[in-house]
C-alpha cells in the first residue's frame, strides 16, 4: 500500500500513551485519596532504598501565551506569585514525606511548565534546596528543567548547574517568522544559540531542543530550514513532536491562525519524514516515537541498554517505580496508581494551606491494566513486545492479536504466536498498534474527540 493510502487509513484520533490507562479512562469514581496514598507508600517502601524516586515539579507561570501550547499554564507578568507558589510546593513535599517515615532518595527531578525560567534563580535555588533539605541524592541523580530560550539567563544556568542540574530542554518549536507569529511565540535563532552556548559553558551535559511539525503555515521548506538551524547548534537531544491540535481543551485566545492554516495529514507526515532523514544524516539516532539523540546522550544509551522508559514527560532514560508530582496539575505515578493535582493555582494553594492533599482525580491499576501497560510501554519504547502464552497477561490477548491482522497485512507489524514487532514502516503508526492493546478504549469509544490525530 502507498504511504499516502496508509496515512489515510490509519490517521485517527488516538492517545500518545504517556500513561496506561490514558487520563480520560481513569476510573475516578472508584479512586480515593486513601487508595493513592497507600499505593504510593507501597511502591516507595519497595523501591526507595534500591532505585530511589522521581519528582516532577510543575511551575505553571508564563509571561505570554503561546497559542499552540497544550500544557497547563497561567499567564502573568506579576512575579510576586513566585514565592507563595514555591512555599506551597515545599509544603506539599512535606506532606508526602510525612507519609513515608524514611528519608526519600531522589534519583530524578524535573522542573516542567509553564516556564520554569519565569522564576528568578534565587527562588529556584530556594525551591531545590528546600527539597533536598529533607531528601538524599541518589549517586546517579539526574536533575533537569525546561527553559524558554528568551528568558533563560546565565544566572539561571549557573545557579541550576551549581545545584546539580545537568540537562535542559529548550522550547524552540520552529524558526520561521510566519509560523512563530501564528503561534504567538517570536523567538530568534540568536536567542536559542546563546541559551544553548550558555548552558554548555555552565556545565550542562545534555542540551535538548523541542521542535514541532504540523504547526500552522509550516511547510516542508520550513522544516528543512528549522532542522538545518537545529543541526547547526548540535543539541544532544531533539524532541520532534507532532503538533497536538486540541483546541477543545485549551481555547483559542490570541491564536494567529485558522484550522485551514494547518498542514494536512500527508503533508504533516512528510514534514516528519523530511526532518527525520536530515537528523539521521547528521548523526542522530531516532529514539521511540518522536525523539532523536546523539550517541553520547543518556537517552541513546538507555535505548541501547533497553532501559528506555516513557511517562507523563515523554521518553526518559531512567525509570523509578515511584514518581511524585508536585504543583498544579502534576500527575504522580506509583506504578500501581496515578493521581493528578487540581489545575487552578488559587485552589491548589488553598488546599495546601489547609493541609489537604490537592489531588482531584486518579486511578488505581487493575491486574489487567498492569499487563496492558507493560505491553504498551514495550511497544512505545522498544517497538516490540512478547508473551509466553495466549492468556498469560489478560484474557483478551487473542482478540487484540486478531485486530492486528490488518496491520500485519499492511506490513506494519510482524506477528508470531508469542511476539509482535513493529516494522520500520510501521513505526510511524506505533500509536495505532498500542490502540489495539488498549481494551479500555475499545470497551468505551469516546463520544467526543478526546485525542489528537495519530499521524
Ligand atoms: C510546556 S513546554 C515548556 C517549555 C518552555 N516553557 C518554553 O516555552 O520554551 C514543553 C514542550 O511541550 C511541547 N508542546 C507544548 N504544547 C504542544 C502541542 N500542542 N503539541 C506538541 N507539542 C507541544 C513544546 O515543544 C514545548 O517546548
Amino acid at each position: 500500500m502507498l504511504p499516502s493510502a496508509l496515512i489515510e487509513k490509519y490517521n485517527i484520533p488516538g492517545p500518545r500513551y504517556t500513561s496506561y490507562p490514558t487520563v480520560p479512562y481513569w476510573e475516578n469514581r472508584t479512586f480515593s485519596l486513601k487508595g493513592w496514598k497507600s499505593s504510593l507508600k507501597k511502591s516507595f517502601l519497595e523501591s526507595n532504598s534500591t532505585e530511589g524516586i522521581s519528582l516532577y515539579i510543575h511551575l505553571p507561570f508564563c509571561e505570554s501565551m503561546c497559542t499552540f501550547c497544550g500544557c497547563n499554564k497561567r499567564i502573568t507578568r506579576n512575579h510576586g506569585v513566585e514565592l507563595p507558589y514555591i512555599e506551597s510546593v515545599l509544603k506539599e513535599w512535606d506532606m508526602y514525606r510525612e507519609l513515608f517515615g524514611e528519608t526519600p532518595v531522589i534519583k530524578e527531578l524535573h522542573l516542567g511548565g509553564g516556564t520554569p525560567t519565569f522564576f528568578s534563580s534565587e527562588n529556584l535555588r530556594f525551591l531545590i534546596e528546600g527539597i533536598f533539605k529533607t531528601a538524599n541524592r541518589s549517586p546517579e541523580v539526574e536533575l533537569s528543567f525546561e527553559g524558554h530560550p528568551n528568558n533563560t539567563s546565565n544566572e539561571h544556568l549557573e545557579t541550576l548547574s551549581d545545584l546539580g542540574f545537568k540537562r535542559v530542554s529548550y522550547g524552540v518549536q520552529d524558526y520561521n517568522e510566519n509560523v512563530q507569529k501564528a503561534i504567538h511565540r517570536v523567538q530568534p535563532f540568536e536567542k536559542v544559540k546563546l541559551a544553548t552556548e550558555m548552558a554548555r559553558s555552565a556545565g550542562f551535559k545534555s542540551v535538548g531542543h523541542d521542535v514541532i511539525f504540523g504547526l500552522p503555515f509550516q511547510t516542508k521548506e520550513n522544516i528543512v530550514y528549522t532542522i538545518n538551524k537545529t543541526i547547526e547548534l548540535r543539541p544532544d537531544r531533539i524532541a520532534f513532536y507532532s503538533y497536538a491540535h486540541v483546541p477543545w481543551i485549551k481555547g483559542n485566545g490570541q491564536r494567529g491562525f485558522r484550522e485551514e492554516d494547518l498542514p494536512g495529514a500527508k503533508e504533516k507526515r512528510d514534514q516528519y519524514e523530511t526532518g527525520k532523514r536530515m537528523l539521521l544524516e547528521a548523526g542522530y539516532t531516532e529514539i521511540g516515537m518522536d525523539h532523536f539523540a546523539l550517541k553520547t546522550d543518556s537517552l541513546f544509551k538507555a535505548m541501547e541498554q533497553n532501559t528506555l522508559h516513557r511517562n507523563f514527560m515523554g521518553y526518559t532514560s531512567s525509570k523509578t517505580k515511584a514518581m511524585i508530582g508536585l504543583g498544579v496539575s502534576s500527575i504522580g505515578d506509583s506504578w500501581y496508581g496515578f493521581a493528578q493535582n487540581v489545575k487552578g493555582v488559587e485552589e491548589y494553594q488553598d488546599l495546601i494551606q489547609k493541609g489537604i492533599f490537592p489531588v482531584f482525580r486518579g486511578h488505581i491499576l487493575t491486574q489487567e491494566d498492569l499487563a496492558i501497560r507493560k505491553h504498551i510501554l514495550n511497544l512505545m519504547c522498544k517497538f516490540k513486545t512478547q508473551w509466553f502464552s495466549l492468556n498469560e497477561y489478560f484474557e483478551e490477548l487473542p482478540s487484540v492479536l486478531h485486530k492486528l491482522e490488518e496491520m500485519k497485512k499492511d506490513k506494519l507489524v510482524e506477528l508470531d504466536s508469542n511476539f509482535i514487532r513493529i516494522t520500520d514502516k510501521g513505526q510511524s503508526f506505533v500509536r495505532n498498534v498500542c490502540m489495539a492493546f488498549d481494551l479500555r478504549l475499545q470497551r468505551k469509544k469516546p463520544e467526543t474527540q478526546l485525542f489528537s490525530m495519530t499521524v
